[in-house]
């Protein structure tokens, strides 16, 4: 099993070759039914309640990273391949929260949650989410091409997750992105605020069961920021200041801990592709324009081509097992995120772009072929469409 990401409702998948068959020429054909945008989670729904002093306060943390944020058509605040969202959350509750410990689900539409089981032994103070996947969602546009874009998702909602505590004030969440293939995709903790004691007839606090990871250490976004976050659309024009790519491609190095390097294509003046030195200086990586090669790359979406700046996360190659592509593509996801609402901040237009078909940049900058494969990238520009637009 440990070969496989288990969806839930689809059974256990078998990521490397499902990675091998969406890298691939092959047309995904026509949509099928998407089904239902949100999982029918058992049981009533039942508001969240408001927050006691000391207490996490679930209902803000949901709504900053989880829920349906407006009349838009928007589905949540994390960005999604086709807007399709297949990530369902379950919310494990311990002590110190505004509901009763359990096992819920949570309706991002409604945001209320659904109990449906009693909190597993052990579980700590504080409230850890639980991502799983309906893949049904994405397959229903992306046919075979789905699987690397469901995790880059999940690493997305991840990652906007991370983001929502310390926007509240909080101590940082702690990250897991692997664990048993027949267990969650992803999950995030959520310690009680600093200083909150555990409660009255409460087991002592514990570590949670889940592998620290760190994250990255730029400011926290506004809980403003995190709502009002969008991928820009097309056209993104005009080259981000080279002070600015190396902030980006910082924030993303530091935020993939090593699953997938980092580069990214720039237009004029100096047509390239650029990395990250280690002393943190940009340097050239190739000589040329890369930019209309990521457009045929990415879907041949021709608005590529004239990007100001492509963003690139590569790596995971071609004999890479289940788990080692589950972690790059999460990784992948979540640095992504980071990289955008990092963007956002520099006051550029940013649109992830997820969707890779023979995007073997190795081999295309003269080493052996399939060691080295586009994995995600985030599209920049320093122009917003508002702005073309009025001028
Ligand atoms: C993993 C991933 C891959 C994506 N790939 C593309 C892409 O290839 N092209 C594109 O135009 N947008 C892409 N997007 C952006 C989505 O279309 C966008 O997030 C969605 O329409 C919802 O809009 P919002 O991000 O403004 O909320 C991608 C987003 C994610 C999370």
């Amino acid at each position: 099993m440990a070969h496989t990401v288990d969806s839930k409702e689809h059974g256990p998948v078998d990521l490397v070759s499902a990675l091998a068959r969406a890298r691939s020429p092959e047309d995904p054909g026509s949509d099928t039914p998407r089904g239902s945008m949100v999982r029918a989670w058992p049981g009533p729904p039942c508001p969240i309640p408001e927050a006691a002093p000391g207490e996490l306060d679930l209902r803000a943390l949901l709504r900053f990273s989880l829920a349906a944020s407006d009349g838009s058509g928007r589905l949540r605040p994390a960005p999604s391949a086709g807007a399709l969202h297949p990530v369902d959350a379950e919310l494990v509750v311990g002590p110190g929260c505004p509901l009763p410990p359990g096992r819920y689900g949570y309706d991002p539409l409604g945001h209320r949650v659904h109990r449906f089981g009693r909190q597993p032994d052990g579980t700590v103070p504080g409230m850890t989410v639980e991502l799983f996947v309906t893949p049904q969602r994405t397959v229903s546009h992306y046919g075979h091409r789905a699987w690397p874009l469901i995790l880059l998702d999940t690493g997305h909602v991840a990652a906007a997750l991370w983001l929502a505590g310390p926007a509240l004030g909080l101590r940082e969440p702690v990250l897991r992105l692997d664990g048993p293939a027949d267990g969650p995709v992803a999950a995030v903790h959520f310690a009680l605020p600093e200083g909150t004691r555990p409660l009255e007839g409460t087991r002592p606090t514990e570590a949670p069961h889940l592998p620290e990871e760190t994250g990255q250490a730029a400011p926290a976004p506004t809980p403003h920021e995190l709502l009002t976050r969008r991928s820009a659309p097309p056209p993104l024009r005009g080259t981000p200041p080279r002070d600015v790519l190396r902030a980006l491609l910082a924030t993303a190095v530091q935020a993939s801990a090593g699953e997938v390097a980092w580069c990214a294509a720039v237009g004029e003046p100096q047509p390239g592709l650029v990395e990250l030195a280690p002393d943190g200086i940009l340097r050239p990586l190739a000589a040329g324009e890369a930019r209309p090669t990521l457009a045929v790359w990415a879907a041949r979406q021709s608005w590529i081509a004239e990007a100001g700046a492509v963003l690139i996360a590569h790596g995971c190659p071609s004999d890479a097992d289940a788990p080692r592509v589950r972690r790059a593509h999460l990784r992948a996801g979540f640095a992504v995120h980071l990289a955008h609402m990092d963007a956002v901040r520099h006051g550029l237009a940013a649109r992830p772009v997820g969707s890779w078909q023979q995007a073997d940049l190795g081999a295309a900058l003269g080493a052996p072929p399939g060691r080295d494969w586009i994995v995600h990238g985030l599209a920049l520009g320093t122009t917003h469409p508002d702005e073309e637009k009025t001028s």
